[in-house]
């Protein structure tokens, strides 16, 4: 397996990670790419652009790296200080009380070894950084200074992404919703030993890009697109450093407090990647790139498919999606999407949030010019969640796949 690594492409000033994860703010500036070692297959070079930025923007970027680097190294420390404090708590209650807790001293220790497995685990993603470089000095400062809780939520998330992506325990929600969009994929887009790697393939906010694999394990061109720097360093050791099935363990669940039934449900670990990664086809197209899908991608009317999995309400204004995915298609082509409709900028005060019903949504597809082919509601799916909570999130979430007619009446503006 070839990796190629490039800096290519701006991203958005937004880093969303799970439904329902709101604020953000960064550039980044890269890309990831994957192949078979036959070549580079061009495919990113095809339908992007890069716009230009100033010095500025740039070392926004650069400075958001270095955050997301230090919240990702801060991670141990900031677990430990968590684990103290419930050590302090339990030291403050009487000689008496304790006596009635004889395993929380132990159970905080297991939850330490499992911090230090995580951070172990960690600290591998960082190795295999693709991006850019940080001085001793760099990573030495921003070790030391606490990280904003906004960014360890983004640490934490990530973890628990793995579970849903890479482990055999994320099985289940992946089936519920990558299960149905590659069932609709291969209805539209049947591949055959004769159009091998011919459909290209379009998955923004692939996360941690397990669905773009699967799409290029089936035979599809496929490319993940995502802006979050945390999901992208996790989904490039991943893809491009796993090679064993079940290589690492982590502990996705050691930082929920509540909601356990018995204390060994936080001490559950998980291991990664279920797969091989590199167990795709001879002469596969896979890509993950980095970026704001509003941004990178030229709307040059080429693409045969874009999935969309719990992304759709990442807009600030969806109606510009509905365009840009429009744009992106080729005239024939299918717009596959599941997904709940959390706006992840909603009841934001600084933000800008068009929030659409799914009929006010429909509505504005239809009128973009696309023709409804399924639909389907009440699809029930979990997103990274811990199968032992107390507390059990389910989305009714809905489905549908739409063409872009090949002689389209109706164009977007
Ligand atoms: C709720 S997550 C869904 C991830 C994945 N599709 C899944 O089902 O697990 C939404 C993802 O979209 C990414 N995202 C949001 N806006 C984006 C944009 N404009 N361009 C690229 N990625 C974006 C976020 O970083 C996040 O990883």
């Amino acid at each position: 397996m070839d990796n190629n690594i490039e800096r290519l492409t701006p991203a958005a000033d937004t880093d969303d990670l799970t439904s329902g994860d709101t604020s953000g703010g960064f550039h980044e500036e890269f890309s990831c790419e994957h192949d078979d070692g036959s070549g580079h297959d061009g495919l990113y070079h095809s339908h992007s652009h890069r716009p230009e930025y100033s010095e500025q923007e740039l070392e926004e970027e650069r400075q958001h790296f270095r955050t997301v680097v230090a919240a990702f190294r801060y991670y141990k420390k900031h677990s430990l200080k968590k684990i103290t404090k419930q050590q302090t708590h339990y030291e403050d209650l009487s000689k008496g009380q304790q006596s009635k807790l004889p395993l929380f001293l132990d159970q905080l220790d297991a939850l330490r070894q499992c911090a230090d497995v995580n951070y172990h685990f960690i600290l591998k993603i960082l190795e295999q950084n693709p991006f850019e470089e940080l001085s001793e000095d760099e990573e030495n400062n921003k070790i030391n200074h606490p990280i904003a809780t906004f960014h360890m939520e983004k640490v934490h998330t990530t973890l628990r992404m793995l579970m849903r992506d890479w482990s055999a325990a994320g099985a289940v929600e992946r089936t519920q919703a990558y299960g149905l969009l590659i069932a609709a994929i291969q209805r539209y887009l049947p591949v055959t030993d004769r159009n091998m790697g011919g459909f290209r393939v379009l998955n923004p906010g692939a996360g941690l890009g397990r669905l773009s694999w699967e799409l290029a394990k089936l035979g599809y061109a496929s490319i993940g697109n995502e802006f979050s720097l945390y999901m992208l360093l996790a989904s490039n050791f991943v893809l491009n450093a796993c090679t064993e099935v079940d290589a690492f363990k982590i502990y996705p669940w050691i930082g929920h407090a509540s909601n356990n039934t018995s204390s060994a449900d936080k001490l559950i670990g998980i291991t990664v990647p279920d797969v091989n990664p590199t167990d795709l086809p001879a002469g596969h197209k896979f890509g993950m790139v980095a970026g704001d899908f509003l941004e990178i991608f030229d709307r040059e009317a080429s693409w045969d498919a874009v999935v969309t999995c719990f992304f759709i309400d990442t807009a600030r204004n969806i109606v510009e999606y509905v365009e840009h995915i429009w744009q992106l298609l080729r005239p024939g082509a299918f717009w596959m999407n599941l997904g709940p409709l959390l706006y992840h900028f909603a009841d934001m005060p600084q933000e800008c949030c068009i929030e659409l019903s799914y009929d006010e949504l429909k509505a504005a597809i239809q009128k973009t010019g696309f023709v409804f082919l399924e639909e389907k509601f009440d699809i029930p799916c979990s997103y990274v969640q811990n199968p032992r909570s107390m507390l059990q999130y389910e989305y009714r979430c809905v489905f549908f796949v739409c063409q872009k007619p090949s002689d389209p009446v109706i164009t977007a503006s």
